[in-house]
């Protein structure tokens, strides 16, 4: 049930989770999880994120058990970030994940972005596998620019486009919503 931009009820492989905003007293769980699933590197602009992002958590039973951290950027034409996100061990592999992503898209449409992109490692597969299925592209950085310089994007070539995302991985994610009028 839709209740309002900034919270969300569903019930999810028979848990019910709720997706909602973040706030202060998270912060330390995500923190914990944060430190959980990445390594050093990654943990540090992880957390890095939490600060200059949007973040929104699941919750399962009043526990942080998943968030995702994303912003729009505009180069030109307004792209939706999606940054990083984790879901707990115990809790992967029942459509949280799949549902963190959708409901952060929900966010980017209402706000009229023209696409979508993330970044992954060629080696995380269940992201990769995550993002297909939600119909996203997987392509190289240059492919990605040559996509969005098409919608209009104003980027120079791949590295202006890392630069002004603000995002280096190996691949990208990348679901276009709206072609140029
Ligand atoms: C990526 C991650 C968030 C997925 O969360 P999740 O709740 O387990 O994902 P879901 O259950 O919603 O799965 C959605 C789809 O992703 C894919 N997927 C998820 N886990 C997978 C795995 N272990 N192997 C292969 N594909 C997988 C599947 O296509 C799945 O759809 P299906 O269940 O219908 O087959 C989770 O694995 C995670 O936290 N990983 C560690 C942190 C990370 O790498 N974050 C991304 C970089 S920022």
């Amino acid at each position: 049930m839709l209740e309002d931009m900034s919270r969300f009820l569903i019930n999810v492989d028979g848990l019910n989770v709720v997706i909602r905003k973040v706030c202060k007293k998270d912060l330390d769980k995500i923190k914990n999880l944060i430190d959980s699933c990445f390594s050093n590197w990654h943990a540090y602009y992880a957390k890095r994120g939490l600060k200059n992002h949007e973040v929104y958590v699941a919750e399962v039973c009043n526990d942080v058990v998943g968030f995702i951290e994303f912003k729009v950027v505009n180069i030109g034409i307004d792209v939706g970030h999606i940054y990083y996100m984790c879901v707990r061990r115990d809790f992967r592999g029942r459509g949280i994940g799949r549902r963190l992503v959708e409901y952060c898209e929900n966010v980017f449409k209402s706000r009229d972005v023209s696409a979508i992109i993330a970044t992954t490692q060629e080696y995380n597969i269940p992201v990769i596998n995550l993002f297909k299925k939600l119909g996203y592209l997987i392509v190289d950085w240059y492919t990605a620019y040559r996509i969005l310089k098409n919608i209009g994007a104003n980027i120079e070539d791949e590295y202006d486009l890392m630069w002004k995302i603000y995002d280096y991985d190996d691949l990208v994610l990348l679901k276009v919503l709206k072609q140029p009028s």
